[in-house]
C-alpha cells in the first residue's frame, strides 16, 4: 500500500515543488513506483518534470471536480517510475467551486484510495495557501513534509502550521503524522540558521530532518530544463543532498556511494558552481 506524503507549507518559495520533483525522481530511479499530484495552480511540479501545460489533457482540477477518474489523469513522466497528475491555472477554480460542493474535504482522498495500491509513494505538491486544495491534500495524506527556510520569519509561520495540523487531525484525518521538517536553501555559515533549527526542534522534537538542503544553483536551473536535478547535474550538491534526504526517508545510512575517482587532471568545481 503506497504512502501518501503531502509536501506543504503555507509560505511560497520555500522549496515545496523542488522537493517533490527531486525526491520523486530519486525514489523512482531506485525502482519505487511514484505518483506526484500537482495540487498547485502554478503547476511548478508539472513543468519541473518537463511537461508543457499546453499538453495537459486532464489535471488535478478534473480529478477534484469529479470529471475524470484519477487513473485516467495520471501521465508518465520521461523519468524512471514517476507519473504525475499535472496542474494548470485552471486548478485555481477548484478552490471556489469546491466551497459548497459535497464531500469537498474528501475529494482527493477518495480518488487516491482507488489507486493507492498501484504506487509505493504518492507525493502531493501543495499550493502556498491553506485553502481547499491544501485541506484536501492533508486529509488524504499519511504524513507531511514541511520544507522551511532557516530564517526568522519561518518561526512566525510555525504557530499557524501547528494550528492547521491540529484542525486537520481533529476534524478530518486523526492519523496524519509529520514525516519531517526540511530545511531548504540552507546556509550553515549563518548563525541564524542553527538558531532557527534549534527553535523548530523545540516545537517538533525529533521531527527535523538531519539532512539539510543547501542553496544550490543547479537546483534552481534544473526546472528550466524540465528535469529533476539528478538528471541535470548528478554530481551537484543539490542532487547529493536530495539523495541523502531520500536515504533518511527510507531509513538508510546517511551516506552517498563512493564517487568514482576523477582523473588528476580534472579540476574540482567550486561548491558554489556545482
Ligand atoms: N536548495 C535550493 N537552492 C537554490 N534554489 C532553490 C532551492 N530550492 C528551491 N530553489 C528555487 O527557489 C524557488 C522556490 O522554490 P519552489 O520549490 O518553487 O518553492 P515552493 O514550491 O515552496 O513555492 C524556485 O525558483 C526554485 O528553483
Ligand atoms: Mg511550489
Amino acid at each position: 500500500m503506497g504512502k501518501i506524503i503531502a509536501v506543504t507549507n503555507q509560505k511560497g518559495g520555500v522549496g515545496k515543488s523542488t522537493t517533490v520533483v527531486n525526491v520523486a525522481a530519486y525514489l523512482g530511479s531506485r525502482g519505487f513506483k511514484v505518483l506526484c499530484v500537482d495540487s498547485d495552480p502554478q503547476g511548478n511540479a508539472t513543468t519541473g518534470f518537463g511537461i508543457s501545460k499546453k499538453d495537459v489533457l486532464f489535471s488535478t482540477y478534473n480529478v477534484l471536480t469529479g470529471q475524470v477518474r484519477i487513473q485516467d489523469a495520471a501521465v508518465e513522466t520521461e523519468f524512471d517510475n514517476v507519473s504525475i497528475i499535472p496542474a494548470t491555472e485552471l486548478l485555481a477554480g477548484a478552490e471556489v467551486e469546491l466551497i459548497n460542493a459535497e464531500n469537498r474535504i474528501n475529494r482527493l482522498k477518495m480518488q487516491l484510495l482507488t489507486i493507492k495500491n498501484d504506487y509505493d509513494y504518492i507525493f502531493i505538491d501543495c499550493p502556498p495557501a491553506l485553502g481547499m486544495l491544501t485541506i484536501n491534500a492533508l486529509t488524504a495524506a499519511d504524513t507531511m513534509i514541511v520544507p522551511m527556510l532557516a530564517e526568522f520569519y519561518a518561526l512566525e509561520g510555525l504557530s499557524q502550521l501547528v494550528n492547521t495540523i491540529k484542525i486537520v487531525k481533529s476534524n478530518h484525518n486523526p492519523a496524519l503524522d509529520i514525516e519531517g521538517i526540511l530545511f531548504t536553501m540552507y546556509d550553515s555559515r549563518l548563525n541564524v540558521s542553527a538558531d532557527v533549527v534549534a527553535e523548530v526542534e523545540k516545537y517538533f522534537p525529533g521531527k527535523v530532518f538531519e539532512t539539510k538542503i543547501p542553496r544550490n544553483v543547479r537546483l534552481s536551473e534544473a526546472p528550466s530544463h524540465g528535469k529533476p536535478v539528478m538528471y541535470y547535474d548528478k554530481s551537484s550538491k543539490g542532487a547529493e543532498s536530495y539523495e541523502l534526504l531520500c536515504h533518511e526517508l527510507l531509513g538508510e545510512p546517511l551516506e552517498l556511494p563512493q564517487k568514482k575517482r576523477r582523473g588528476i587532471f580534472t579540476f574540482k568545481k567550486k561548491d558554489s558552481e556545482s
